[in-house]
């Protein structure tokens, strides 16, 4: 089957994501139900004008569109398994173009730097709520490049107007996350687009500004950014995407192949952080496959833990935060934004941030005290709850960004950027929710 004829066209996507393209340049399987793991980091070549060829051909738009295989020179530069899981995320987010990373940072680093130059003066607007690591780059890593990075609370767009229409203003990149990790808060997608394309008219096209989302949270199945206006979209495959916490993973993802492949590739090959084919050979063969009933059983558990936190007496309404439900302060954005995906309805997610119901007078020193005991005891004592920093697993996780996953924050940074106090992480996994919700109610009321 040529792969040009992509079984996509008459199957349905989750078909598609168990048996794949079947074939894929560079390799075909036709005698097993899965693809061979390649294990040759090297490839022979079979003359020294071929391989010369080769090399010149790396990173070439008329390669990536044309139906002759890449030729393989070297695992670091591409290889047949990383193609196959490639042609899976592409189907997946309906893009033209994906590249797979050893993790999501190496994704973020890779993304960036496609389009980010110090030497124009490019600088960059991140959102001021982001995964910590995220964050940290931001803070560090990106200055020391010299890149500077501007925080803005990019759901509001007026002050995203307020920097990027400024006579002087530099922003290559605006970068952010929707729903952000981890209070969840959205960002409009169409609105930016417009609001960029205005900005974008008047630029030189290597200034102009470029849109790139992290959407590791709300997943393939939730929202297909490219499709709402994003230019480079970025996925940590390490969490719901592998589904199990077995292997790290990342990976960019485009539409506009003129503009960013080249660059992609460069990042990717002089970068470094590429995956290895056995892992993107188990992301083919267990995670890929399950990925669609693996979230539609998790986006219900979401919903249904939510419903009962909020009407937990610990608990409550107003300190439980989840796109599904109608309290969430952008709701109706949510709905229009979170339905677009491969659930083909809305479908808000897994991730649940949470806290404590505040006693009356209670000090914030005892609240939070009381919060890490709450933590300690599902350490402790539960089954189906795990104290663990990850999501996306098939176990349901729990942890504390504050004291975590976000411990770049300063504790004013953390206030500034809409962190509840004492707020949690919940990660459903797989679990018969009555089990979850049983655990939780014991360490709950253990905390009370
Ligand atoms: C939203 C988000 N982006 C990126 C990452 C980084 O991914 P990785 O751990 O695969 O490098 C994480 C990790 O938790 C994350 O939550």
């Amino acid at each position: 089957m040529p792969i040009a004829m992509r079984p996509a066209q008459r199957y349905a996507v989750q078909s598609v994501l168990i048996h794949g393209p079947q074939r894929t340049r560079g390799l075909s399987y036709q005698h097993g139900i899965h693809p061979p793991v390649v294990q040759s980091n090297t490839y022979r070549l079979e003359s020294s004008a071929r391989g010369h060829q080769a090399f010149c051909e790396f990173g070439s738009v008329e390669v990536e569109q044309g139906d002759n295989a890449p030729k393989l020179i070297y695992e670091r530069l591409t290889s047949p398994n990383k193609v196959l899981l490639q042609d899976q995320l592409v189907t997946m987010e309906n893009g033209f173009s994906a590249r797979v990373f050893a993790t999501g940072m190496g994704a973020i680093n890779a993304g960036l730097f496609t389009v980010l130059d110090a030497r124009r003066g490019h600088t960059m607007i991140a959102d001021t709520m982001l995964y910590g690591c995220t964050f940290s780059l931001c803070q560090r890593g990106l200055p020391k490049r010299g890149i500077t990075v501007n925080p803005v609370n990019t759901s509001d767009l007026n002050s995203l107007i307020e920097v990027i229409t400024r006579k002087d203003d530099k922003t290559r990149v605006i970068y952010f996350e929707s729903p952000a990790n981890p209070a969840l808060r959205l960002t409009d997608m169409l609105a930016l687009r417009n609001i960029v394309d205005d900005v974008n008219k008047n630029r030189d096209p290597q200034d102009q500004i470029i849109l790139i989302l992290d959407s590791t949270f709300a997943t393939p199945y939730s929202q297909n950014p490219l499709n709402l206006g994003i230019d480079i979209l970025i996925h940590s495959l390490t969490k719901n995407l592998n589904g199990f916490g077995t292997r790290m993973g990342g990976a960019v993802i485009i539409n506009d192949q003129e503009r960013f492949l080249t660059e992609l590739d460069m990042e990717l090959k002089d970068g470094g952080a590429v995956m290895l084919d056995q892992v993107a050979w188990d992301f083919l063969t267990y995670s890929i496959p399950t990925f669609i009933p693996r979230m539609r059983q998790k986006t219900e558990t979401a919903m249904r833990l939510a419903r009962f936190l909020e009407e937990h007496p610990q608990v409550g309404k107003g300190n439980v935060v989840f796109p599904g439900l109608e309290s969430f302060p952008q709701y109706e954005l949510a709905q229009k934004q979170m339905s677009n995906g491969l659930a083909r309805k809305f479908a808000p997610g897994d991730m649940i941030y949470f806290q404590l119901k505040r006693k009356q007078d209670e000090s914030r020193e005892a609240y939070l005290t009381r919060t890490a005991f709450f933590l300690d005891s599902i350490a402790d004592d539960s089954y189906a709850v795990t104290l663990g920093v990850s999501l996306g697993l098939w176990k349901t996780m729990i942890e504390s960004p504050a004291l975590m996953t976000h411990s770049s924050y300063t504790e004013d940074q953390l206030i500034q950027s809409g962190f509840l106090p004492g707020g949690m992480r919940l990660a459903p996994g797989g679990e018969d929710p009555k089990d979850i919700e049983s655990d939780l109610d014991d360490g709950l009321e253990k905390a009370a």
